[in-house]
């Protein structure tokens, strides 16, 4: 069966990217295990960048950003605004914390090192 992307779009800009901020840290506990096991099988290595493509509210693509440290960082992205947003206000969060927390950092051109799909 074949999704087209403008109902995905619409999927997680309606009820359920709602519904998927107001129980992020609930999902993020329960998918913490398979985040930590796409980290250990990535072995990031320090100044690596990181593509995380359908990052939701971003709690895979900081895990990367804190593993690979500031200097190309991990971007995320991903079609839903309300997640984005979360992801956003997330990263801001991290950026009172040690530097290595930092607010993940798009790098500008060339491929990355990891793309997590
Ligand atoms: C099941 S959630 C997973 C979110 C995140 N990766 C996590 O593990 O918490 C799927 C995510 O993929 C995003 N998505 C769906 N289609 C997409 C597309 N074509 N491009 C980018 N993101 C997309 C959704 O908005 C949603 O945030």
């Amino acid at each position: 069966m074949a999704i087209k992307n403008s109902e995905q779009i619409d999927y997680w800009n309606g009820e359920v990217g709602q519904k998927w901020v107001r129980q992020a840290d609930r999902l993020d506990a329960l998918l913490e295990p398979f985040a930590d096991a796409v980290l250990q099988a990535a072995s990031l290595k320090e100044d690596e960048y990181v593509l995380d493509v359908g990052c939701g509210a971003g709690a895979l693509t900081l895990k990367a950003a804190f593993q690979v440290g500031d200097r190309h960082g991990a971007l995320g992205v991903d079609v839903s605004r309300p997640l984005l947003s979360l992801a956003d206000r997330r990263a801001a969060e991290r950026d009172a914390l040690p530097p290595r927390l930092k607010r993940p950092t798009p790098l500008s051109s060339g491929p990355s090192d990891l793309s997590m799909l």
